[in-house]
């Protein structure tokens, strides 16, 4: 099915053969730009962004680059093109036919996931609206607003979905995906983690490479749903997901090999000298991956969960790459090691795996998030610096589960509450840290010219010089 440009959603879901759901769908586009106005980019609407724009789903050439406002940006609806005779790949169903509309029993449940993911695409663009005035570079505003149009192209993926499958329930979850909003006291974004602030660009490197990442394993489960639409949808943000990462993957690079390019040339690993040459020290950066990596991980869920056990008993969400795993696909009688708090000490206890779902999936995020922190860490040593970030321990400033109710120092050793206060200021970002990024963050808006605290990117975005105007303001 090729991608229909002409029509005002662009689609490759036929939607002009189904002129009620197209009319569903252009109603609700009008609130969605009024969304846009209020609750996106702040003050960005008139700049042209050099932006990608999906023009079909194929693995090469899916992408066109041109210069967007973003209001005119053509958010559309593109699902990854099905499977001839695809069959349920878990759970009780396995072996049967993929279903092309929701079976009545499980259409709350498949609600429930489809509006619990749709909520965190908006809940992102609202985290990030203000960071647009503090942008390091052009480059990087230009990362930032291609991302935000994406995590809004995410959540037409979701609305149509509900519009399309869901009826009536599902046009009314599609007006409140506008409604709540991030950190709103009365209407809250559904996750935790969706109502969190994103100060400053750090925390929005952080956020892109261990939130976004979550998203990618979400996605990924999704991708193996019995219900093929969206498996498919979820496939097609799964490429998109990819660049969100890799600009937090290289930003957080960049950092690194600013600050160790400042260590080297002063001569000194004090935080307080390197902060003020303008970057960020060593350990600043471990306490906002300690943050940022337990905000995430929480958003797996607990680790005995009878929901997510229905979930992929009823054949809704798989795990990670089910299809390429060799095992019953049922998991009656299979185990998982699950690591849990117990008298003091942390244990790892065979686990029904069924039950185990989110732990399972946290664990291959987990070992995911690692590969970054050994491409920094080999920056680090590439400049001769005796210095390691690492992953905080999965119990560490849990919220969620089982590890919430104890207090656990990065390395994995359950403390006092007394030991924590002593510590957390080494262990989490403080005030002062917050303070110190936030005055670190002026705007760097000349092409080609970067912050004090981050290196250039080592290449442009689509084969464009760095120092291209990636994004041009109307008053200059
Ligand atoms: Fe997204
Ligand atoms: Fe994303």
């Amino acid at each position: 099915m090729p991608v229909d440009y002409n029509e005002r959603i662009p689609n490759n879901v036929a939607l002009t053969e189904n002129p009620r759901l197209q009319r569903a769908l252009e109603s609700w586009r009008p609130n969605y730009l009024r969304w846009w106005n209020d609750q996106g980019p702040e003050g960005a609407q008139d700049f042209d962004v050099y932006l990608r724009t999906a023009i079909s789903v194929e693995s090469d050439g899916w992408a066109h680059f041109g210069y967007v406002k973003m209001p005119d940006y053509r958010w559309g609806i593109f699902l990854a093109p099905p499977q001839a005779e695809r069959t349920i790949s878990f759970g009780d169903h396995l072996g049967e036919p993929a279903w092309q509309e929701v079976p009545g029993e499980y259409r709350s449940s498949l609600r429930r996931l489809i509006v619990t993911q749709g909520d965190t695409e908006p809940a992102s663009v609202e985290q990030q609206r203000q960071l647009g005035s503090t942008c390091p570079s052009l480059y990087d505003l230009r990362n930032l607003f291609q991302i935000n149009v994406e995590e809004g192209r995410h959540l037409w993926a979701m609305v149509y979905l509900l519009h399309a499958y869901f009826g009536r329930d599902g046009r009314e979850e599609a007006e409140m995906m506008l409604e709540r909003h991030s950190g709103d006291q009365d209407k809250p974004r559904i996750l935790g983690a969706f109502n969190e602030k994103t100060p400053h660009w750090l925390a929005y490197f952080m956020f892109t490479y261990f939130t976004d990442r979550d998203g990618k394993y979400q996605l990924a489960s999704l991708a193996e749903s019995s219900f093929d639409p969206l498996a498919r949808t979820c496939q097609f943000m799964l490429t998109e997901e990819a660049h969100h990462m890799f600009v937090g993957e290289t930003g957080i690079m960049r950092i690194v090999q600013r600050t160790c390019e400042l260590m080297n040339e002063l001569k000194t690993d004090a935080p307080e000298r390197i902060r003020t040459a303008g970057a960020i020290d060593l350990p600043t950066l471990q306490r906002f991956i300690n943050f940022h990596y337990s905000v995430s991980i929480d958003l797996f869920g607990q680790e005995r969960s009878t929901n997510a056990a229905n979930y992929f008993t009823t054949g809704l969400k798989g795990r990670y790459r089910e299809t390429r795993i060799s095992d019953d696909h049922r998991l009656v009688d299979t185990t998982w090691p699950v690591y849990v708090p117990k008298d003091d000490v942390i244990v790892c206890e065979e686990q029904p795996a069924l039950l185990a779902i989110n732990e399972r999936l946290r664990d291959d995020y987990i070992t995911d998030s690692q590969r970054g922190l050994d491409r920094w860490n080999k920056t680090i040593q590439q400049h001769g610096i005796d210095y390691r970030l690492t992953l905080p321990h999965r119990g560490f400033y849990r919220q969620i589960g089982a590890f919430a109710a104890v207090c656990v120092s990065p390395e994995g050793d359950i403390v006092s509450k007394e030991v924590w206060a002593d510590h957390v200021s080494d262990w989490l970002p403080t005030e002062s840290d917050h303070e110190f990024v936030t005055a670190l963050m002026q705007p760097v808006t000349a092409p080609g010219a970067m912050a004090t605290w981050i290196a250039q990117p080592p290449r442009g975005i689509n084969g464009q010089p760095t120092d291209f105007p990636y994004v041009r303001f109307l008053s200059n």
